[in-house]
C-alpha cells in the first residue's frame, strides 16, 4: 500500500487491545514478519499491527522495512493541549503509525465515545496523515430488535457526512457486530455481507461519488485462522480486524495469507 491508495485494498489488521509489553510485542511482530517473508506469494494483502500506545515504537522498529504497517487503537481529535492521558495524531505519526482504529465498540460502549467524537477523530486522522479504520456495529439487542441497519446508517452518516468522495475512499471501515467481539460467535458470511452492503449503500447516499463500491470494509468479531477464508470468499468483505487471534503469530499469519489468496 503506497502513496496512491488502491481501490478496496485487501487489509488484515490486528487489534492487540490492552495486551503485550514492548518486548513481547516486538517479539510477536518479528515472528509474524519472518512467517510473512517466508511465503511471499501469500504476502500480497496489506497487514497492520495495532499494539497499545506503549508498544508502538518497539513494534514499528520490529517491522521496519518489512512492508508490514503499524497502527494505533485510538487518538484524540485535538493536535495538542490539556488532555491528560490522551495521544494526538501527530504523536502517533511520529512513531511510524500509518493506521489508527477509531470508534471501536469498546471505546463507544465502555469509554462512552459518541458518534460526534468519532466524526471529529476521523477528520483529525485525515488531517494528520493517518489512515482511519472506522469501526461500526450493532449490539446484540439491536440485532435482535431488527435495528442493525438503523444503527449502521446512523454511525456511518454521523462519521462521513461532509467528507468528499476522494477523501472518504482513502479510509477503511470495520464492521464489528458487538455480539461477535470476543465471544467466539462469528457472524455468518451472509450476515457480514449484508451489513457491508448497508454500509456501502449508506456511503453512496451520504458521500456519493462511488464511495460505497470503492471503500475497503473489514469484518471484525471472532475471526480466526479457521473461519477467515470462508469470510473472505464474500466479495463485499475486503479483510478483517482481528482481536484475540492476532496475539499469536502463526494463526494471524494464516488469516493474512487467506486474505491474500481470496482475490
Ligand atoms: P475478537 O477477534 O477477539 O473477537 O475481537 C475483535 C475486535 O474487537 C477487533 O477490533
Amino acid at each position: 500500500m503506497s502513496a496512491t491508495w488502491p481501490r478496496r485494498p485487501r487489509l488484515v489488521a490486528g487489534n492487540w487491545k490492552m495486551h503485550l509489553t514492548p518486548a513481547d510485542g516486538a517479539a510477536l511482530a518479528r515472528e509474524f514478519v519472518a512467517l510473512r517473508a517466508a511465503d511471499p506469494a501469500a504476502a500480497t494483502s496489506a497487514v497492520a499491527l495495532c499494539p497499545p500506545f506503549t508498544a508502538l515504537s518497539a513494534v514499528a522498529e520490529a517491522v521496519r522495512g518489512s512492508g508490514v504497517f503499524v497502527g494505533a487503537q485510538n487518538m484524540h481529535a485535538e493536535l495538542k493541549g490539556a488532555f491528560t492521558g490522551e495521544i494526538s495524531g501527530p504523536m502517533l505519526a511520529s512513531l511510524g503509525c500509518r493506521f489508527v482504529i477509531l470508534g471501536h465498540s469498546e471505546r463507544r460502549h465502555v469509554m462512552g465515545e459518541t458518534d460526534a467524537m468519532v466524526a471529529a477523530k476521523l477528520r483529525s486522522a485525515l488531517r494528520d496523515g493517518l489512515t482511519p479504520i472506522v469501526c461500526v456495529g450493532e449490539l446484540l439487542a439491536e440485532r435482535e430488535g431488527n435495528k442493525t441497519e438503523e444503527v449502521l446508517v446512523r454511525q456511518i452518516a454521523a462519521a462521513y457526512a461532509g467528507l468528499d468522495a476522494a477523501t472518504a475512499k482513502t479510509t477503511v471501515i470495520a464492521y464489528e457486530p458487538v455480539w461477535a467481539i470476543g465471544t467466539g460467535k462469528v457472524a455468518s458470511p451472509e450476515q457480514a455481507r449484508d451489513a457491508h452492503r448497508v454500509v456501502r449503500a449508506t456511503l453512496d447516499q451520504v458521500v456519493g461519488g462511488g464511495t460505497g463500491s470503492d471503500v475497503a470494509i473489514l469484518y471484525g468479531g471472532s475471526v480466526n485462522a479457521g473461519n477467515a477464508a470462508t469470510l473472505f470468499l464474500e466479495d463485499d468483505i475486503d479483510g478483517a480486524l482481528v482481536g484475540g487471534a492476532a496475539l499469536e503469530a502463526a494463526g494471524f499469519w494464516k488469516i493474512a495469507a487467506a486474505a491474500a489468496v481470496a482475490r
